[in-house]
Formats: C-alpha cells, structure tokens, sequence
C-alpha cells in the first residue's frame, strides 16, 4: 500500500509518522516533506502547490491514498483532480475547502444555518469599509476574505486600529489579494479551543479537542504566529459541550454545504471561543491543525488509516473506528529567533535524538539536511510532543525533553498548557 503526504510542516510530520505506524505497514511519500519526514518516508521533489506535479506523480505511481495537509493545494482543487482520476483522497473539494479559503463564503454558511458567530459585515471599497469604521464598535476585528497564511487578522482595541487595519488590509494589500474584499466583524470574550471532526460526506466524528497558544511570548503577549504550542484535551470543552458542538457547528454546517450541492469530506477544523458555555465559531479551516495535529494524533491508540480511508471512500465513517489513550498531551515548538518576524536560516540542530524517548516525540516542521546534518530552514522549526498521566506530566515530559534540542537562536515559550492547569487545580 502507498500513500502520499502533501506538505511540509510539522503537521505533516506527525500525519506521516502516524500513518507509517499502521498495521498495514503502508509505504510513505511525502511532497515536498522535510528532514523529519526523510527518516520515515520517501520526500520527493514536488511542492505542496505544484498540483500539475503532484497529480503527474500520482497518475505515474497510482498511491493508495492521498492525505492533503495544507489548505493552498485543496483550495487549489488537487482533491477533485485526484478524484477525476479515480484516486482516493483525504481532504475538501474546492467547493468545501471555500470554508477556509472564502471568510466571506465561511460566514454566509454560519449565518444560513443560524451557527454561533460573530456578527460581521463585508466590504469590497474601502472607502465604504473606512466610513463604517467612523460608528463601529470597538474592539472589533479586521479580517481580510482570502488565504493570508495564518496572518490576515487584526485586533482592534481603538478606532485608529481599525482605520489602520482597513489601510494595511484592503490599500497596503498587506496580505496580497486575500485583502480585496475583508469582513469587520464583532470581537468575542471567552476561551479559544479547536475541535477537528473527520467527515465522510454523512458522518461527523469529532477528534479530541486542543488549544492552540498563538501568540508569541509567554502569557499570550507579541504578535500571533501559527500557534507556539498546544495541549490536548482542553478541559474548557466539558462533556456537556459535545451535543452542542456536534449539532450546532459540524452538523449545521454539513447541512448548509449540502443545501448547496457541496459535500465535505476529510477533516473540518473549527476554531471555537466559548464563552458561558456557548461555542462561538472564530473560523474554520479545510484541514488539520498545525501544531493540534502534534498533540491529537499521539493520543490516538492503534490505526488511524482506517478513519481516513472512511472518508476518502464516503460514508463509511463509525463512532468506534479510533481508539483514545487515556493520556494528555503536550507540544511545544522551538522557533528561529525573530520569528513571527524575519529570522536566519541554515542554524544546525542538535539533540533531537537525545529529546526522544517513550513518552516523547520530535516533529519537524522547518528543517532539512545538509550533508549529514539537520539545519533551520523556517521560522518555526520543530515540535517537541510528549504525553504524560495528566496536564501537568505531560508539561513536565515535553519542557524536559526540549531541553536537550539546541541551535543558535532557539526560542520557544515556557508556559505552554499552563492555561489548562486552572482547571486541574
Ligand atoms: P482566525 O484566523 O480567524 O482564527 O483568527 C486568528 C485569531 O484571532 C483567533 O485565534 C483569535 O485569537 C482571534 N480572533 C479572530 N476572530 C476573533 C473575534 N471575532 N473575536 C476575538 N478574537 C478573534
Ligand atoms: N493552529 C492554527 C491553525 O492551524 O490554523
């Protein structure tokens, strides 16, 4: 059995390590991968956006599956092309991966199915976007329509902001054509968690939930990154929260899309803010979460093909097809000093190695080889996981494990998972 991974990152590390432990013994390609992913699977020389490339490649070597990791090649349409071929896929169509690649599409399909959301308007002039800035209220949030790659939102705390963010946005083009049309939308209080739900085109099976941290520094200060680390579970997602979140955000949305003729199948991945136990959805995302995926994939037990090939083939998703460890899990991820801001590359990494153990996994995300050495090659560079009993052994198997991994430079924030201890105590 083959099966390619498409992507780079961290992500896409932990997809490929966890899909190489399977009891079908699977064969492992990566596009482009990295030096984490070299050691387990086969990188070729394709990027995640060359869909010409990639479908070449499929046609030649007929993989038995293909899990899509970042959103830009669903958005891009590689599912459908895939599946016009007559290849099993993990991941969107086009007309489904709108819900990350369009916030205006995402949130007319909230505000149809009547899915907790900030109210929020679109804006196409920005003459019209800066004379409803003058009566907005304030804090609010600036949200540019297309792919920003995780960027693309500002925090407004005062009416200069908002002004500002509408320039940066929509006439700076900060974030290319992703700022032609943008949203300001009503700033929500409560706690951030993300739940991923495989979907086979019928059935929702909800993973379990995590919580991203995406500011930079130490008690959610500095600029937002791709998220510095995470922890699963998150105890703000009690039990009695599951229904809810189930009915009112996956099934709803499901609803919606196939009122319009789009079926979803792979992963949907909802960004929620919950507060006085209503779940609020902030975005979704057509794909896994980078880092949630580092904490959620460890704590599954046993096989995790059998669920992606479920929705590849549709409707064949069953509430016991995973099986969970009674184990928490902890990640943090040692960045390139200066990151989210313009850093060096080409540091050589060590001590990975010597950071692994029973409980403790080294994914990879902005790496690769040199001769026989692994150096930086991105702003964030590796994930260190690790489970332990509970919250506060995992924390202590991940910040022990980390301590081993050094280059010039390294950075990684020291109170990850820290926001979930109020809940243990
Ligand atoms: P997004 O990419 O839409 O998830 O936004 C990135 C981050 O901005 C989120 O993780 C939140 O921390 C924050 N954010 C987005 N929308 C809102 C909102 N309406 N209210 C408060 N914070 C938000
Ligand atoms: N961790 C946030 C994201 O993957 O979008």
């Amino acid at each position: 059995m083959k099966i390619l991974v498409v992507g780079n990152g961290g992500r896409e590390h932990a997809l490929t390590w966890k899909l190489s432990t399977d009891s079908a013994a699977p064969e492992m390609f990566c596009a482009p991968g990295n030096a984490g992913t070299k050691q387990i699977a086969t990188n070729l020389p394709i990027q995640a956006d060359d869909i010409d490339g990639l479908v070449k490649w499929a046609k030649e070597n007929q993989p038995d599956l293909t899990v899509v990791g970042p959103e830009v090649p669903l958005c891009l349409g590689l599912t459908d092309k895939l599946e016009a071929l007559g290849q099993k896929v993990f991941g969107p169509s086009k007309a489904a991966a709108q819900m990350e690649g369009s916030k205006v599409f995402s949130k007319e399909i909230m505000e149809a199915a009547g899915i907790p959301t900030a109210a929020s308007k679109s804006f196409t002039s920005p003459d019209e976007a800066l004379k409803y800035a003058e009566n907005a209220k304030i804090p609010c949030v600036v949200k540019a329509e297309g792919l920003a790659a995780g960027k693309g939102v500002i925090i407004c705390e005062t009416r200069a902001e908002l002004l500002d963010a509408i320039k940066v946005t929509m006439l700076d083009k900060a974030f290319g054509d992703a700022g032609n049309r943008m949203l300001i939308e009503d700033f929500l209080k409560g706690e951030e968690a993300s739940i991923l739900a495989l979907i086979d085109g019928e059935n929702i099976l909800m993973l379990a939930s995590s919580q991203d941290h995406k500011r930079i520094f130490d008690d959610d200060k500095g600029p937002n990154t791709g998220g510095m680390g995470a922890y699963s579970p998150a105890p703000i997602v009690t039990d009695d929260l599951w229904p809810i979140i189930k009915k009112d955000v996956f099934q709803k949305t499901l609803d919606e899309l196939k009122k319009r003729g789009i079926t979803y199948k792979g992963v949907l991945y909802a960004g929620l803010m919950i507060e006085k136990k209503v779940p609020f959805v902030l975005e979704f995302n057509c794909r896994f979460g980078d880092p949630e995926t580092q904490v959620v994939l460890p704590r599954i037990e046993g096989d995790l093909l059998p669920a992606f090939m479920a929705c590849a083939e549709g409707n064949k998703l069953t509430d016991d097809i995973l099986k969970w460890k009674d184990e928490h899990a902890v990640c943090v991820v040692m960045a390139s000093g200066g990151y989210p801001g313009s850093y060096q590359k080409g540091k050589v990494i060590e001590g990975i190695e010597q950071a692994e153990n029973e409980k403790s996994i080294v994914f990879q995300a902005g790496t690769k080889n040199i001769n026989e050495q692994i150096v930086t090659n991105g702003g964030r560079v590796l994930v260190v996981s690790s489970l332990g009993k509970d919250l506060p052994d995992a924390i202590k198997n991940a910040y022990s494990s980390i301590k081993n991994i050094n280059f010039d430079g390294a950075f990684y924030r020291k109170d990850i998972g820290a926001k979930g201890l109020k809940y243990t105590n």
